[in-house]
């Protein structure tokens, strides 16, 4: 009955932003921002804000907005966007009482993890004759943006104030973009080259090139990835699951890190047909988000390219779909019910040559029972166990309630 519940209940709880505001509908009921809003929804930043619990929203006016998103492309004006949000509560007379000499504020931009150095932090100052100004931390930077006028405020939780004109400094604007980077250089540069080679060599490239104009997220394990304790063979694969299971591996929508910690309920994959299959579980704990397929979990590493409709993430496992991977790993003792044996009719016709890919041979996906555990990550659960998988899973679900109640309470 729990069992039932609890999945239910997470699902109710995760779609609440975490700091019960919606930055989306707060600013709907001011036209004059109607663009930055425009655009806090196109890039997603709008997820990340919402999944703050402290923050501030530095809006600019239509005018200041149209200049900033001319030429620039979705990932450059997401990096701008990012600068203006601030990870702490400033109101108006916060502000303007500041203590002599400067504050140096972090943002959405530095949690990135991206941004070098203090790229991503904001100086506040007070300038002459009560103005306060805002710059970027680069050394000599200057005052282009000033407070305007408070929009809204939540004590102490959001704070959205009117600013004059973008807090820039050079290279800001400059993100790689979907449309002029070369993904197999990307994914190489970024310590994916075996999964850059089987995407090419497969062809699946072009499949997820196709895919980009109506939004894709690609999932890239590193190179790792493929010589951890139970990865799979992949030579064992004929080339039709090989295709599946790099399918697997992208998502058919734009799905940035912070979107998929809001998001619930299982994912489909460019691999899923009508029929709801190959699908992917989200679990996020802080800043940490987890990818399940029943038979593994892998932890989202980095974001190597964000420019929407195109986000390239990279993963610390592998990712094996139950479906073709499913059948391997077969726990010794108790939980019979959940794969009964075949009966025995059912093995006669298959002899050796077959089809090795219906029934992956257990060898090569299942991990040495006697070696149960990756000694490397403490999060990580490896397909070797499909108990501890739900073990683990369950574990999850009891951590993101307790959250999810010690935040709505
Ligand atoms: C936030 O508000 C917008 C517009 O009112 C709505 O479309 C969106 O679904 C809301 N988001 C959440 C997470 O509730
Ligand atoms: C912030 O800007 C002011 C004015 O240019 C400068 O004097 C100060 O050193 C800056 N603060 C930091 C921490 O960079
Ligand atoms: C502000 O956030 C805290 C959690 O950090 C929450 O307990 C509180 O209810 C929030 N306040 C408002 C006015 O939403
Ligand atoms: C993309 O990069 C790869 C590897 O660096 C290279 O082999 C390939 O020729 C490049 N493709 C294009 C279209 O430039």
């Amino acid at each position: 009955m729990a069992s039932l519940l609890l999945p239910l209940l997470v699902t109710f709880l995760l779609s609440i932003p975490s700091n019960g505001h919606n930055i989306t509908a707060i600013l709907d009921g001011f036209p004059d921002y109607a663009l930055y809003n425009s655009y806090l929804t196109q890039t997603k930043v709008c997820d990340e804000i919402n999944s703050r619990e402290t923050v501030t929203c530095l809006v600019l006016p239509d005018s200041a907005m149209s200049s900033l998103v001319a030429k620039q492309s979705l990932a450059g004006i997401k990096n701008a966007l990012r600068l203006l949000n601030l990870l702490d509560y400033f109101d108006p007379q916060k502000i303007h009482d500041l203590p002599s000499g400067t504050t140096l504020t972090t943002t959405l931009y530095q949690a990135t993890g991206n941004a070098p150095g203090n790229l991503g932090f904001v100086n506040i100052t007070n300038l002459r004759g009560g103005k306060v100004g805002f710059a970027s931390a680069v050394p000599g930077a200057k005052f282009d943006a000033s407070y305007m006028k408070a929009v809204k405020q939540i004590p102490y939780n959001l704070s959205v104030m009117e600013i004059s004109s973008p807090i820039l400094f050079p290279g800001l604007l400059d993100a790689p973009s979907a449309s002029t980077t070369n993904l197999t250089a990307l994914l190489e540069k970024a310590g994916c080259k075996t999964f850059a080679s089987l995407v090419a060599s497969s062809g699946v490239l072009k499949i997820y090139q196709s895919a980009m104009a109506k939004g894709l997220t690609i999932l890239a394990p590193n190179d790792d990835a493929f010589k951890a304790d139970g990865a799979p063979d992949l030579s064992t694969l004929s080339s039709a699951d090989l295709v599946t299971l790099l399918q697997y591996h992208a998502l058919p929508a734009y799905t940035p890190k912070s979107s998929l910690k809001a998001s619930s309920g299982p994912m489909t994959t460019l691999a899923s047909s009508a029929s709801g299959k190959y699908g992917i579980s989200v679990a996020s704990r802080g800043d940490d988000v987890t990818l399940d397929t029943g038979v593994d979990t892998s932890r989202v590493a980095s974001t190597i390219l964000d420019d929407t409709p195109v986000c390239v993430l990279t993963v610390d496992n592998l990712l094996l779909p139950v479906e073709l991977f499913g059948g391997a790993p077969a726990p010794a003792p108790g939980p019979a019910v959940l794969t009964p044996a075949p009966a025995p009719a059912a093995l006669a016709p298959a002899p050796e040559g077959l089809s090795p890919l219906q029934s992956p041979p257990a060898p090569p996906t299942a991990a040495p029972s006697d070696a149960p555990a990756s000694p490397s990550d403490k999060a990580d659960v490896k397909a070797s166990d499909g108990v501890a998988v739900r073990s683990a899973g369950v574990m999850a679900t009891v951590v993101l309630c307790s959250w999810a109640f010690a935040s709505v309470f």
